[in-house]
């Protein structure tokens, strides 16, 4: 008899691959033990992910800008500026001798450039009538749902610096 010649039953290719069922859902610790370590090693990464991006987004460092001098605006009057970066124009108004208020121009609606209305003390934003108040930046009218960003100010001697943008007023 030849040696490729098998006298049994079994078929040759089961002899090969031995896949038996009951087999096919058997897990064995080294298996279920490896599943683990890889499955909890990913969620540690991915929750050591999401925390650095909650960290990073948390605190940005808002840079110290220069915006005007304390005297160079009469009262009502108006001065433009971009903070913190120059893709962001701001408004600053001098509402009474020693009060001064600055926000975002960016209406929040659709971005066109709000403006001061000084005859009815708020900012309108010509586009789609959208009005916010100058004391709060709140939505006073208009399809805009959302307050102006403010620009808080810091007085140091004569000058006013813009130090960060608040989060915005409901
Ligand atoms: S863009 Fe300002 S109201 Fe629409």
């Amino acid at each position: 008899m030849s040696w490729f010649c098998k006298p049994s039953s079994v078929p040759l290719w089961r002899d090969e691959f031995p896949v038996f069922t009951a087999g096919e859902r058997y897990v064995s610790r080294r298996q279920f033990t490896k599943f683990l370590t890889l499955t909890s090693f990913g969620m540690l990464v991915g929750n050591l992910w999401i925390l650095a991006q909650s960290w990073s987004r948390r605190a940005p460092a808002w840079p110290r800008l220069r915006v005007a001098e304390a005297d160079e605006i009469a009262v009502g009057g108006v001065k433009t500026f971009s903070y913190p970066t120059a893709a962001d124009p701001c408004i600053l108004v001098r509402t009474g001798a020693d009060s001064y208020v600055a926000y975002s121009q960016k209406c929040t609606h659709l971005s066109c450039a709000v403006y001061y209305e000084k005859a009815r003390n708020r900012f309108e934003c010509p586009c789609h009538q959208g009005f916010f108040s100058i004391a709060d930046g709140s939505v006073l009218q208009g399809p805009p749902r959302r307050a102006l960003p403010r620009v808080a100010l810091e007085r140091a001697g004569g000058q006013l610096i813009a130090i960060r943008v608040e989060a915005e007023n409901a």
